[in-house]
C-alpha cells in the first residue's frame, strides 16, 4: 500500500472500492473481473485483476484495466508476472477488448518491472493531484499499455 495509499486501507474505504470492483468493474460472462492467486502450497498470494474502467469516465473509454497485489511473503517469486500474464490473456480472450493499460506510481519499480516483463510499454506519464500526497508523488504516475495487435505477435 505504500504506493497506493501510504498506509492501510481502513475497513470502508475496503468495502467501497471493491463494491464497484465485484459489480460495475466485473463482468464474469465475460471472464473479466478480480481473481484470488494461490501458490503451489495453497498459500493465499494475492489478488489479480483483468476489469474495466466502470466509474472512471475518463479511462473507460481508452480500454481495459490490469492490476495486482501480492501479500509480501508472495514477492520475489515470479508470481505477479505470472498472474499478470495470464489477465492478459483473459482480457484479450474477449473480442472486443482492443487495449489494456495499467498504471502505478514512477517510483514503484517492482511493479513496473513485472509490467514490462509481461510486454505492456510505457506510454504516458504524469502528475496528479493527491488529498494525502505520499513519498514518491512528485515523480508522478506511469501508464502502460498493450495493444491486442501487439499481444497476438508476443
Ligand atoms: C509489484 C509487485 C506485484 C511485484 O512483485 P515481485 O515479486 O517483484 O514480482 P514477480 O512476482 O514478477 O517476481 C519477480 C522477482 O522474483 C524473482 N524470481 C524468483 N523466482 C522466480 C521464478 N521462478 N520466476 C520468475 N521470477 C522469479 C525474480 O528474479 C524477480 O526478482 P527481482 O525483482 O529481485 O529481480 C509486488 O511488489 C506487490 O504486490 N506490491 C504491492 C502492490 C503494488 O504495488 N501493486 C501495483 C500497484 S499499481
Amino acid at each position: 500500500m505504500r504506493y497506493i495509499l501510504g498506509r492501510a486501507a481502513t475497513p470502508e474505504e475496503t468495502r467501497a472500492e471493491w463494491a464497484t470492483r465485484l459489480t460495475a468493474q466485473s463482468d464474469a460472462s465475460r471472464g473479466l473481473g478480480y481473481w484470488a492467486g494461490f501458490t503451489p502450497d495453497d498459500e493465499f498470494a494475492g489478488w489479480w485483476s483483468a476489469s474495466s474502467f466502470a466509474g472512471r469516465p475518463e479511462l473507460s473509454g481508452l480500454g481495459y484495466r490490469l492490476g495486482y497485489r501480492l501479500r509480501r511473503t508472495a514477492w520475489g517469486r515470479g508470481l505477479a508476472t505470472e498472474g499478470a500474464g495470464a489477465m492478459l490473456a483473459e482480457a484479450f480472450a474477449c473480442a472486443d477488448v482492443q487495449r489494456v493499460l495499467a498504471s502505478t506510481m514512477a517510483v514503484n519499480t517492482g511493479s513496473r518491472a513485472v509490467l514490462a516483463r509481461i510486454g505492456m510499454a510505457h506510454t504516458d506519464s504524469w502528475v496528479r493531484e493527491w488529498d494525502e500526497p505520499i513519498p514518491g508523488w512528485e515523480g508522478g504516475e506511469v501508464r502502460y499499455e498493450l495493444e491486442r495487435s501487439a499481444y497476438d505477435v508476443i
